[in-house]
């Protein structure tokens, strides 16, 4: 059985795009009260009571937009102090990085992954639902910061969409052989967001990968992320490409992960909200945080049966309570 060691925490529901994958359109989504969030004690506190005495070592930073939380340099601060902590990283929008990716460095951030779905700005514009001149330029500007600050390794995430974005595959891919940077290439998948899904909504990784093989050859990578990407190889290339196939494959065996939401719930799986624990509440009613390990011991102990195997029978098993934006991806 794997090792469940790595969680991941989101700071806060709201975000400053509306991606299309992400959020289902033209929804008005009920946002989290700012007192209804973890603290910045409160999250240490569960780090320290709680998960680390678990096992956990590895964090991740999420949103929504992680970067729009105030204090969010503070609090990787003290995350990445924490002796436990082995890997502490981050998934963003990009666009607040150019001016905050140095202080983020400092306060002990090493690695970052970024979403970026097209190389041009209208198609990028009409993804993120919002068509502001310059914001791709601005999330461009941001890779760079994050790039020239030493962020390593730094990941570019992809959500392939057919019809949108699907014909720069090719050209996406070509940002890992002049530099060290990590493409990955993501299955859409259908949550929070059913009426943009139809059966031929994603576009299987393997075909993904034949395109860049047809055009540059592609081989295996000997290095291993801890996350589900698969990861390749344009030949002679800096970078690597990651592919991400959670509608082709299962890769729920070898799942090392929970989920913390920024108000508190615990969740055993992105897709699957069985077993999921109200850890706010318990903290905030006093309860002993020792009793609190317990009952977070027990979901570790039910995890492998709460996964995403079911994912032909759709969406009545009510898997898909939240938007991904409110998950944390
Ligand atoms: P590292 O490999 O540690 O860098 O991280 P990661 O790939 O797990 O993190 P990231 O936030 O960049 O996630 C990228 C995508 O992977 C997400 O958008 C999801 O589509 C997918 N993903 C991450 N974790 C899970 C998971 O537990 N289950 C499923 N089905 N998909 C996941
Ligand atoms: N399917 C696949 N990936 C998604 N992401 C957001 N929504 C979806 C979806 N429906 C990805 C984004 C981001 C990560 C946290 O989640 O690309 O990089
Ligand atoms: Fe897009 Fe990420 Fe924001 Fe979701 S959380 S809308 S994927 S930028």
């Amino acid at each position: 059985m794997n090792q469940v060691d790595y969680l991941r925490i989101s700071l806060i529901d709201r975000c400053n795009f509306r991606c299309q994958y992400c959020l289902p359109q033209g929804a008005e989504l009920d946002y989290i009260l700012r007192q209804e969030l973890l603290t910045h004690e409160e999250i240490i506190t569960l780090l320290k009571t709680v998960f680390i005495p678990l096992g956990f070592t590895k964090f991740r930073l999420t949103g929504g937009e992680p970067l729009l939380r105030p204090g969010v340099v503070d609090l990787v601060q003290d995350i990445a102090a924490l002796p436990a902590t082995e890997d502490l990283s981050m998934t963003t929008n990009g666009f607040l990085l150019s001016s905050m990716a140095q202080d983020l460095y400092n306060a002990g951030l090493k690695r970052i992954n970024i979403s970026l779905d097209s190389l041009k700005p209208e198609t990028f514009e009409t993804i993120i639902g919002y068509n502001k001149r310059g914001i791709w330029q601005q999330t461009w500007n941001g890779i760079q910061t994050a790039y020239q600050v030493g962020f390593d390794p730094l990941k570019l995430n992809v959500v392939v969409i057919p019809g949108v974005n699907e014909n720069e595959i090719e050209d996406l891919a070509a940002l890992s052989i002049e530099r060290n940077w990590h493409i990955r290439f993501i299955e859409f998948m259908p949550i929070g967001n059913a009426e943009l899904f139809s059966d031929n909504a994603w576009v299987p990784s393997e075909e993904i990968r034949q395109k860049i093989r047809d055009k540059w050859g592609l081989m295996e990578s000997n290095i291993k992320g801890n996350g589900p990407a698969d990861v390749f190889k344009i030949p002679g290339s800096k970078g690597t490409l990651g592919f991400i196939s959670q509608m082709s494959e299962c890769f729920c065996d070898r799942c090392n992960r929970m989920r913390l939401s920024a108000d508190g719930w615990l969740r055993p799986c992105l897709l699957n909200e069985t077993g999921q624990i109200d850890l706010k509440t318990l903290l905030r009613q006093g309860t002993d945080t020792t009793e609190i390990k317990e009952k977070v011991a027990h979901l570790l102990h039910i995890k492998p049966e709460i996964n995403y195997k079911q994912r032909d029978s759709g969406t009545e098993t009510g898997i898909y309570q939240r938007t991904m934006s409110q998950i944390g991806g």
